[in-house]
Formats: structure tokens, C-alpha cells, sequence
């Protein structure tokens, strides 16, 4: 039985109960969080604070969110995930219990902290090498995918279509623009430059993304932040994901046309290396760190 936290404990997860009267149940009132974890070194951690923070301050969700950096430490290790290769976090922060109104509750209320963490697998170097497939469909999401709520409906009807159709990831198109993935930021290379979805009001701030932006920059790739059209995919040279758990996957296929060549291409392949790079910085960065507090 995995140990979960709750409100200010650490319990097994069958004791874990939440009111039926939590406005995250009733009205998706809340946000969360993924970060992951290699051999119990959280990447980016702070990025994934920050962003929590600014989606606390978006839904006015009054929280003291100094302690939750230790939550995550604690989970992983309550959960035996240290030496787990890849493992993550999952925190959601519901506004909390409250009679059910559109509005506000007017008296405070304690916001609901819920966390697990668990293990996931990477796809096998033989699936990655060969890449995933997409196909596109209307993204169906409200005009504020920037706060990370919970409200993931659209996304998740978005991904069934997708396997529905025999793909492995849907790409949401708005106004004909290929805006991002269910739950990864899209990309695509046209030429030597990698192009995605500049930040605004109609894409989630990957972290990954940010990740990658500045593994581009240091590596001497091209980024672009631009729209890309749904139609301009089939001029693409490669495309690829970005996110949490998906880190950088290549999408050789999208609506069954290939995608350039229909094999994983070069820019794909060195971001995705990068990312491994820095994934171990981090690694090296935590080893020091403690090494350093005589743990
Ligand atoms: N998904 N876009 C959407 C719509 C997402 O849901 C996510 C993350 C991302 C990538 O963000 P990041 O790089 O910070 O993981 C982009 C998470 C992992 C999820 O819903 O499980």
C-alpha cells in the first residue's frame, strides 16, 4: 500500500478521505502539479514551485506553500523511489470544503492538499527510436490552459480520441493552429529550427519546455516561438513532445502521414540527449549538495 499525504499526514492510501463537499470534486475548484523524480532527484523542482504559486495566486487559493518542497522529498522516500530511475510526484491543491456555490466560499476555508508519488517507465530505446504517432483534434479546452486546474476533461477526451484512432497522443487544434498536446507541449522543426507555441492564455507553461529552450540554446539549436498551422505539419521536417513523464518524444506521424523522412530526426534526438544531460546535472548538483551537508 503506497503512502500518501493528505492534509498534514502521511498515510496509507486506502485511510486517505476527502469530503464529498471539497469543491475539487464538486467544481474542479484546484490545481496540481507533476514533477518527476530520477533516483529520488526531483528536476526542477522550483520551476514546478513557481508555477504552482502563480496558479494559487490565478484561482486566489490562499495556501502557505513553504512546506510542500519537503512533501514531495518525503513522499519519494516514504515510498522507497529513491533509487527508482524514474519516478514522480503528483500534488493537487483543491480550494477545499465548502457548501456548493459558483462564487467563492466567503468564509475561509483550509485549501485540501493531496499528494502521491509512484514509479513510471520510460517507453522501451526500440518504441522511442522508432517514434509515436498523433493525430489532430479540435482542441475543446477553455481560454485559461495556463492555470494547471484540475479540470482536465477536454484533455482527456482529447487522448481517448486519439486511441480511439489507433494513435498514441492527440494534437489540440484551435483556429487551425497545432496548439499542444493533452498533456504535452508540441513541437515541430521546420529546417534547422524548432518551433512551438509561444506562452499565452492557450497553452500550459511546460516545464519541460523550458527545460528544452535552454538545452537549444546551449546546444546551438534554433528555437522559434511561433504558431504552428495544422496545415504547415506536412511540410515539418520532424515534431516532437515535451512533459513530464514524456519527456522528449518523437512523433514521427500525425493524422497517418509521416512526418519528414517518418523516422526520428536529428534535432529531436539531440534535445532528447540534452534533456538526459541535464537530468544528471541535477543529479550531480543533489550529490554535491549532500555530500556537502555530511549526509
Ligand atoms: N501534463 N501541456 C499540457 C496540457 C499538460 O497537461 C502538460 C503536463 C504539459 C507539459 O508540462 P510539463 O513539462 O510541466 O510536464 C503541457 C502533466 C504531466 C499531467 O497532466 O500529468
Amino acid at each position: 500500500m503506497s503512502t500518501v499525504y493528505l492534509n498534514g499526514q502521511y498515510l496509507p492510501k486506502d485511510q486517505a478521505r476527502i469530503s464529498p463537499d471539497d469543491r475539487g470534486f464538486l467544481l474542479s475548484d484546484g490545481i496540481y502539479e507533476v514533477t518527476g523524480f530520477y533516483e529520488g532527484v526531483p528536476l526542477a523542482l522550483d520551476r514546478h514551485m513557481a508555477r504552482m504559486r502563480s496558479g494559487l495566486n490565478e484561482l486566489r487559493i490562499d495556501f502557505d506553500s513553504s512546506g510542500v518542497e519537503e512533501i514531495h522529498h518525503r513522499l519519494i522516500a516514504e515510498n522507497g523511489l529513491q533509487s527508482a530511475e524514474t519516478s514522480l510526484v503528483y500534488l493537487q491543491i483543491t480550494r477545499g470544503v465548502a457548501p456548493r456555490t459558483h462564487y467563492f466560499p466567503t468564509e475561509p476555508v483550509e485549501p485540501t492538499v493531496y499528494a502521491f508519488a509512484k514509479a513510471w517507465s520510460r517507453p522501451s530505446p526500440e518504441a522511442w527510436n522508432k517514434g509515436f504517432t498523433a493525430i489532430t483534434v479540435p482542441d475543446r479546452r477553455w481560454l485559461r490552459v495556463d492555470i494547471k486546474t484540475i479540470s482536465l476533461l477536454p484533455n482527456v477526451m482529447a487522448f481517448q480520441d486519439a486511441r480511439d484512432a489507433g494513435a498514441d497522443d492527440a494534437i489540440l487544434v484551435r483556429d487551425g493552429v497545432a496548439i499542444e498536446g493533452a498533456h504535452q507541449n508540441f513541437w515541430a522543426v521546420f529546417g534547422d529550427t524548432a518551433v512551438t507555441h509561444p506562452i499565452s492564455n492557450l497553452i500550459l507553461p511546460g516545464i519541460s519546455r523550458g527545460l528544452v529552450m535552454g538545452i537549444a540554446a546551449e546546444k546551438g539549436i534554433a528555437i522559434k516561438e511561433r504558431a504552428i498551422m495544422a496545415e504547415e505539419l506536412a511540410t515539418a521536417d520532424e515534431a516532437f513532445f515535451t512533459g513530464t513523464t514524456g519527456e522528449v518524444r518523437p512523433c514521427v506521424e500525425i493524422d497517418g502521414r509521416p512526418i519528414g523522412d517518418g523516422r526520428v530526426g536529428p534535432i529531436t534526438r539531440a534535445l532528447s540527449q540534452g534533456f538526459r544531460e541535464t537530468i544528471a546535472r541535477a543529479q550531480e548538483k543533489a550529490a554535491e549538495r549532500a555530500e556537502a551537508a555530511g549526509v
